[in-house]
């Protein structure tokens, strides 16, 4: 077999590896394979490339490219061990970053002349060639590509650094406003649209490297300035999004390369980024245009007024509570985000854990945006080892809450008010909720009456099958569970 039919299949196995890949990234029974078999395609591709350049360009030695992989495979296996599960986003933010950055850098390589895009048997050319005209200046096609790959790829680079720093903490997770930002933006967008036009128009000659690099800087601004006016709760979107502009900007990339692996899995990318982006903002009831807007869910103030507006509030405590549960034989726990916030995921299983050990049946009802982050309740309870198949979601587990004898809200508000359901002025309206209410008793477990993300008031929690227990998660539970091994 050639070299270059070698790398034909490796790229043709890759692909078809990653579809199946992402297919089974769908399911939290399949995710972990799913993403093996992705490591797999990417491994296959790697090794493509390796073998490609070797064969038809001596621009590229042995040594830089085991320096590269030695350096990229030891920062990759370093920064996955050492990264907690809560902290998954911000990795991903700083992955979409340099998937952006790569995908810039490649291309400006490539106009700079180290990579030689035509292999030399076929008769390639060299920068000189490349510069004077190799690319004709109507190759449109190929040169807008390349045009695009620089905007998109600098936006997501300091986008996705600026998302990173919110989620962290370590820049203000407040919205950044200015005045007339919108209008700054759209002209900087409109410039950079203009610079890339010409970019493509002079890219066969001498000046495209200045006007490329023109144009990386205004998308390196561009990105800070795009993400600067979302509030840090909406970070989850935004990266998202940026993921998926790394992938569109890395099947530009392949577009000016010619390498249909890259247009293919930067495709994939692209496509699954948007899709994850469009279920976000369905299930939190938002349009696109809204986040990226800015300026909700900045602040969640108002918790006073609120409190006042409450008039059948009961309350109960721990001991309260472990009467309650005592004899039960259904209970649905619905963790939000404040379970995450009292990181009560192992107290909740041990309660768990218990109450089936005396005959009752626990699930675990996971909506798709409760949290911060998608899958933010999948993954803290799958840290504490709750069983796969108790976690059910939202729309095969709404029709069991009418038969269900408890249901314990722990830390969880927006995704269980049912203002979203009846009140056609809520902010929430529309949103799918889980509908706790319905079950025969619910207890709602919070610290106080203040509202969650969306800022508005929780009619749950003083419906008349409701109770609240005021007090931090974790300290809940442990005390209910003390309460219940003491009766036991
Ligand atoms: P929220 O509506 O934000 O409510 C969380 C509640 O947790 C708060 O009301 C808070 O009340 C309580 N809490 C905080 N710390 C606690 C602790 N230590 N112990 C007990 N309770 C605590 O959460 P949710 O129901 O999970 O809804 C998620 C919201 O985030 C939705 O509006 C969603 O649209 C939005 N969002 C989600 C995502 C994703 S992808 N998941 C992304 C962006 C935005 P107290 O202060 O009274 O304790």
């Amino acid at each position: 077999m050639g070299a270059s039919t070698f790398v034909g299949l490796a790229y043709l196995v890759a692909i078809v590896l990653f579809i199946l890949g992402i297919k089974r990234l769908g399911k939290v029974r399949t995710a972990r394979r799913g993403n093996q078999l992705a490591a797999l395609a990417m491994l296959l591709v790697v090794i493509g490339a390796v073998v490609s350049l070797t064969d038809r360009s001596d621009a590229v030695t042995w040594t830089w490219i085991i320096v590269g992989a030695v350096v990229g495979s030891g920062v990759g296996a370093f920064a996955a061990k050492k990264v907690e599960m809560t902290e998954m986003p911000e990795m991903v933010a700083l992955f979409n970053g340099s998937g952006g950055a790569a995908s810039a850098l490649v291309v400006l390589a490539y106009l700079s002349g180290l990579i030689l895009p035509w292999s030399k048997s076929d008769g390639g050319m060299n920068l000189a060639q490349f510069l004077g005209g190799g690319l004709k200046s109507g190759a449109w096609d190929q040169s807008s590509a390349l045009a695009l790959s620089v905007i998109i790829g600098g936006i997501t680079l300091t986008g996705s650094f600026v998302a990173y720093g919110k989620l962290s903490g370590k820049v203000s997770s407040n919205a950044i406003v200015f005045p007339k930002q919108h209008l700054v933006n759209l002209v900087l967008i409109v410039a950079a649209l203009v610079i890339g036009g010409l970019l493509c128009g002079v890219v066969g000659s001498g000046g495209a490297p200045w006007l490329a690099a023109l144009l990386l800087v205004l998308s390196l601004v561009l990105g800070v300035l795009l993400v600067i006016p979302i509030g840090g709760a909406d970070m989850p979107v935004v990266i998202s999004l940026l993921n998926s502009y790394s992938g569109i900007a890395a099947a530009m990339t392949g577009f000016v390369l010619a390498e249909p692996v890259l247009i293919v899995s930067g495709a994939l990318v692209g496509a699954s980024g948007l899709i994850l982006t469009n279920i976000m903002c369905k299930a939190m009831n938002r349009s696109l245009l809204n986040v990226l807007m800015g300026g909700f869910g900045a602040t969640s103030s108002g918790s006073t007024e609120d409190a006042r507006d409450y008039k059948n509030v009961k309350s109960v405590g721990p001991e309260e509570l472990a009467m309650m549960l005592d004899g039960v034989s259904s209970v649905i726990v619905v963790p939000g985000y404040g379970l995450a916030v009292a990181q009560a995921q192992h107290a909740v299983r041990e309660l768990g854990d218990f109450l089936e050990a005396h005959g009752a049946e626990v699930r675990y009802a996971i909506h798709p945006v409760a949290g911060r982050m998608p899958g933010h309740m999948n993954v803290l309870l799958a840290e504490a080892n709750v069983p796969y198949e108790k976690l059910v979601e939202m729309d095969e587990i709404n029709p069991d809450f009418k038969t269900t004898d408890m249901a314990i809200v722990l830390g969880a508000n927006d995704v269980v008010n049912p203002a979203a359901l009846d009140d056609p002025e809520s902010p929430l309206a529309g949103m799918p909720i889980l509908n706790v209410h319905e079950a025969r008793n619910v207890v709602v477990v919070k610290r106080s009456l203040s509202p969650g993300y969306a800022g508005v008031r929780n009619p749950l929690f003083e419906a008349d099958n409701a109770v609240m227990l005021f007090a931090d998660a974790k300290a809940a539970l442990q005390e209910t569970l003390a309460e219940l091994k003491e009766v036991a």
